[in-house]
């Protein structure tokens, strides 16, 4: 079984005509690191948001896990953890940066049972991991943008997913923290065998570490690149020249 599967998958955006993503095919084994490279409005997001669910297809069939997004979606989504490309915290948000990433922990406990000491040992840890363990106790609202996207990222970590959709995550990082991030995400990925699925615009810290490029362009995917970090680097920038990829 593939963990996930797109079988002639076409998006369209209500109110539009022409689908924002068409005819996508996809198939992602377990444990694979994928990353996702295109242009401005190619169509990552909405190929992200199609296999999590939040967007319903017009045509064709996504599953994940085995199971048929458009029946089983609510049950498959405790399992996805997914970073959106721009979420906007308000100043005056009241949560913590703990109570964000303790959200990755609802589908696991219910709304019922509250959170454990256990729940909040695992956020904490995976807030230590990302080195932001220290801010637990500021409001989100509060804190950069960079800090902001490594609380995402560790709510989506906390859920222990099965299959993990991350958005332009390192976007709004310094060059260092790209650096330390990314190694950690493959590293946490490869170890607990995550599915993973990694947008990145630049993606010149990514191509290390994932095994397989997916390049998407006017709602298709136009290269499925796999094979060594050079022919994947080389691939890559002959499809989007002025693209900044490279080796660190
Ligand atoms: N909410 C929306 N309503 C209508 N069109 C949209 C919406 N979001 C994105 N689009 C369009 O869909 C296409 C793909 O967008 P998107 O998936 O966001 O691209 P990318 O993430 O690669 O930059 C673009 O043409 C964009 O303008
Ligand atoms: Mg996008």
């Amino acid at each position: 079984m593939s963990a996930i599967l797109l079988k002639d998958v076409s998006t369209t955006y209500q109110g539009e005509k022409k689908p924002a993503i068409h005819d996508i095919n996809l198939t992602v084994e377990t444990g694979e690191f994928l990353c996702v490279v295109g242009p401005n409005g190619a169509g990552k997001t909405t190929l992200l948001e199609t296999i999590c669910g939040c967007l319903k297809p017009v045509k064709g069939e996504v599953k994940v896990l085995g199971f048929n997004m458009a029946s089983d979606g609510v049950k498959v989504r405790r399992k996805i953890g997914y970073t959106p490309q721009d979420f906007m915290v308000k100043p005056d948000e009241p949560y913590k940066a703990l109570d964000v990433v303790l959200m990755g922990r609802f589908g696991k406990i219910g709304l019922l049972r509250g959170v454990s000491r256990e729940d909040v040992e695992k956020a904490l840890k995976v807030m230590e991991m990302l080195e932001i363990r220290g801010l637990a106790g500021k409001p989100v609202g509060k804190l950069s943008g960079g800090q902001q996207q490594k609380v995402m990222i560790a709510r989506a970590l906390a859920k222990e997913p099965e299959i993990l959709l991350l958005d332009e995550p390192l976007s709004n990082l310094d060059y260092d923290s790209r650096t330390k991030i990314s190694e950690l995400l493959g590293e946490i990925c490869r170890r607990q065998r995550i599915t993973t699925l990694v947008v990145a615009h630049n993606p010149e810290h990514l191509l290390q570490l994932c095994q397989r490029i997916i390049v998407v362009s006017e709602g298709k995917i136009i290269a499925d690149i796999s094979g060594g970090e050079l022919e994947r680097e080389e691939a890559v920038r002959a499809l989007i020249p002025g693209l900044k990829v490279g080796l660190r």
